[in-house]
């Protein structure tokens, strides 16, 4: 495996390369980045990861400086998964000017958006530069940030970019706790209280799944659930999977999906589900 650090040594490792993999992430893997790696080697070779802690896509306030950079740890888990090529580039490789183009994307005020003013621009602006540095005909996404994951589908189908995106199930805690590298920063009690989130998701889609509709009262259900065990919760949403806005009325393929802060750590989960 090799470590690469600037663009231009990327690029002529990649010359010949028709089929390239690419799991784009910010580092500090845990096991749902490498089964994301195991699933683009499936599809192509060279197997590409990025670890760019984007600042881009962090608002003021939020853990742009604490999160955490484990850059040879990651290196030892990718190669041993098979990954052949880790892009990692400073800010100074990445943006060797201010960034006055972005990508402004649909949806960026919406659910975690709204949050979070700027995070959806960020992404998929960094996102959109990897794609022009890696070129890669396959990028594996997971569905942990499904918002994420279905804004970038858009830009790929909307720009026409030469990628297929490949998506990766969420990985789980045997306590249903969905992987994130943000976990890292709970504590023992938190640890054990955050499993909540996704209990009361699956709670919500049986009730949706038994053919209840009155997804406001749902939401405010797990919200009010989250609430009195110390969450502060930004959203419980239940959303239509074809266009992450409201459902219409009847409409089956849906989407909850929710983001609630547990003392400083800000969790994000979401759950599919068929309105019988
Ligand atoms: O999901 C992430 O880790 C990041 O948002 C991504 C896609 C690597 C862009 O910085």
């Amino acid at each position: 495996m090799r470590l690469i650090h600037s663009i231009a040594e990327l690029r002529a490792a990649l010359l010949d390369a028709r089929e390239t993999a690419f799991v784009p992430t910010m580092g500090n893997l845990h096991s749902g980045h490498i089964s994301l790696i195991e699933l683009a080697g499936q599809h192509g070779r060279p197997v590409v990861a990025s670890i760019f802690v984007n600042p881009l896509q962090f608002g003021a306030g939020e853990d742009f400086s604490r999160y955490p950079r484990t850059l040879e740890a990651d290196c030892a888990q990718l190669e041993a998964a098979g990954c052949d090529i880790v892009f990692a580039p400073d800010a100074q490789e990445m943006y060797p000017e201010p960034q006055t183009f972005s990508v402004q994307p649909p949806l960026a005020n919406e659910l975690c958006g709204a949050f979070r003013p700027g995070h959806f621009a960020g992404v998929a602006t960094v996102v959109l530069k990897l794609f022009n540095m890696v070129q890669p005909r396959y990028a594996a996404f997971g569905k942990k940030d499904y918002q994420q994951l279905f804004i970038l589908k858009g830009l790929v189908r909307q720009f026409n970019l030469p990628i297929v995106m490949l998506e990766g199930e969420t990985g789980r805690a045997e306590d249903g706790l969905a992987l994130s590298s943000r976990n890292g920063y709970l504590t023992g009690q938190e640890r054990a209280e955050a499993p909540r989130l996704y209990r009361l998701l699956r709670a919500a889609a049986q009730r949706i799944e038994s053919g209840e509709a009155a997804f406001a009262a749902i939401e405010q259900a797990a919200a009010d659930e989250l609430a009195r065990h110390g969450w502060r919760v930004d959203y419980i949403a239940v959303r239509s999977r074809a266009t992450l806005l409201a459902p219409q009325a009847n409409e089956p393929d849906l989407v909850i999906l929710a983001a609630a802060h547990l003392g400083r750590t800000r969790l994000i989960d979401n759950i599919e589900c068929r309105l019988a």
